[in-house]
């Protein structure tokens, strides 16, 4: 069977994706097998309880039947056909009819592509080429987005990737998430040059951070008065709350919205939609190019199709309930045992802070993180079956598979290690 030791010598660090290397945590990253409801199996049969979750892209946990039977059932007819298909035209349907922003959808391979492909047709339609970016938010890894990124970026010394040209960074502004003022003094000042504004709602890639209404509506208004185009990165917080996305939640409408992860049931995903006149700008119809040859292959849109049947407000309910009473308790034990911790969350999107103060943008949660501690923390867990996600400031995730048991293990097993009892 291949080793991790087999992985490091033919893949870089051992891993297609950085965070999964464990540096930020130290010891060797598991080789994972097998996936089942909330747990993970490894090349050696251990089972881990995962909050993981495929970095949040497994509401229905793993190996969701209905999922598996779609994709078997969609495999046999055949993998890719290079054309339209009827499971793409029905989840296009699915989404433009619950995401309020979108009248019309194009799907992508990934996130990254997503976003890449909505600053692109930002930059198309208004003629502009500046875009503004919030610190710590992480918008996949295109050259432009990456500036003072959070997610895996956050452990590189730059805080931004080597190899992307100066002139890729000068059009972007990144600024202080949930500061009105900045943000108001920068879009008055370069209006006349901002294509767009992208933002992830909630953010999730420096922890989770709740956005302050007053700021997200100053942004909606603002980019509204200047012709701006607002893109909410809903890659990771969309449909953690329910089918229309944080921004049916915070009733804040964006002008274009990209998403992914939970859209392809565990499939390489990515889609962007918005307002009919900015979408019609994309080839075919318009002249901002973009395209793939996997773009909406039916095998993927079948799997994200079964998991967006199964998003039923009863689903949501009772996960986000859980989640909810988890978070309060988990805070209440930490408090009263007087530790400098706490939990927060968006609903099934949960983080912990080294630190009793809030968090409202990434200089806070840099202060509030602690590599040392989240290494101690992230193999106290393992030792106990539990598999959080290698890295601090990034998000865990929970399922709907979850049990109470599980979620009263974690519980446990925190107040365990905060309290001393490891
Ligand atoms: C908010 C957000 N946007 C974009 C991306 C990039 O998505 P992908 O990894 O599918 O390229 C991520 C990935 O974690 C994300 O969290």
């Amino acid at each position: 069977m291949a080793s991790m030791n087999t992985a490091q010598k033919v893949m870089v660090g051992g891993v297609n994706s950085p965070v999964r290397a464990f540096k930020a945590v130290g010891g060797n990253p598991l080789v994972m097998a097998q996936g089942r409801g909330s747990k993970l199996f490894d090349i050696n049969g251990r089972s881990y309880t995962d909050y993981c979750l495929s970095w949040g892209a497994l509401i229905l946990g793993h190996a969701h039947p209905d999922v598996t039977a779609a994709v078997c059932k969609a495999a046999r007819k055949g993998t890719s056909f290079g054309t339209t298909t009827s499971p793409e035209i029905e989840i296009a349907r699915f989404i433009v009819k619950h995401v309020p922003s979108v009248d019309m959808v194009r799907f992508v391979n990934s996130g990254t592509e997503a976003t890449m492909s909505a600053v692109r047709l930002s930059r198309g339609f208004t003629k502009r080429r500046k875009i503004i970016k919030f610190d710590g938010c992480y918008h996949g890894h295109s050259d432009d987005l990456l500036a003072v990124a959070g997610s895996g970026v956050a452990f590189l010394p730059a805080s931004s990737s080597q190899g992307i040209p100066k002139a890729h960074m000068q059009d972007t502004l990144s600024l202080p998430f949930n500061d009105t003022q900045t943000l108001q003094h920068t879009i008055e000042r370069h209006h006349a040059d901002l294509a767009c504004v992208i933002v992830e709602p909630v953010a999730g890639n420096m922890g989770v951070i709740n956005p302050h209404l007053d700021f997200l509506k100053t942004l909606r208004a603002l980019t509204k008065k200047y012709g701006i185009v607002l893109i909410f990165d809903e890659v990771m917080c969309g449909l953690r709350s329910g089918l229309g996305c944080v921004q049916a939640d915070l009733g804040i409408i964006p002008d274009l919205t990209c998403l992914g992860k939970i859209i392809g049931g565990g499939f390489p995903v990515g889609a962007y939609g918005g307002r009919r006149d900015i979408m019609k700008c994309l080839s075919p119809l318009g002249g901002v190019y973009q395209a793939g040859t996997f773009s909406g292959t039916p095998v993927v849109m079948q799997a994200g199709l079964a998991v967006l049947k199964n998003l039923t407000p009863k689903m949501y309910k009772d996960l986000n309930t859980i989640c909810d009473d988890f978070v309060g308790r988990t805070n209440l034990v930490l408090r009263r045992a007087k530790v400098k911790a706490h939990l927060v969350n968006y609903k099934s999107m949960i983080s912990i802070r080294f630190s009793d103060n809030p968090v409202d943008n990434y200089a806070q949660a840099r202060q509030a993180s602690s590599d040392k501690l989240y290494a101690k923390l992230f193999h106290h867990l393992l030792r106990r079956g539990i598999y959080l996600p290698p890295a601090d400031l990034e998000s865990f995730f929970v399922s709907s598979r979850h049990s109470l048991k599980d979620i009263n293990a974690l519980g446990r097993a925190l107040q365990d290690f905060f309290t001393g009892r490891r």
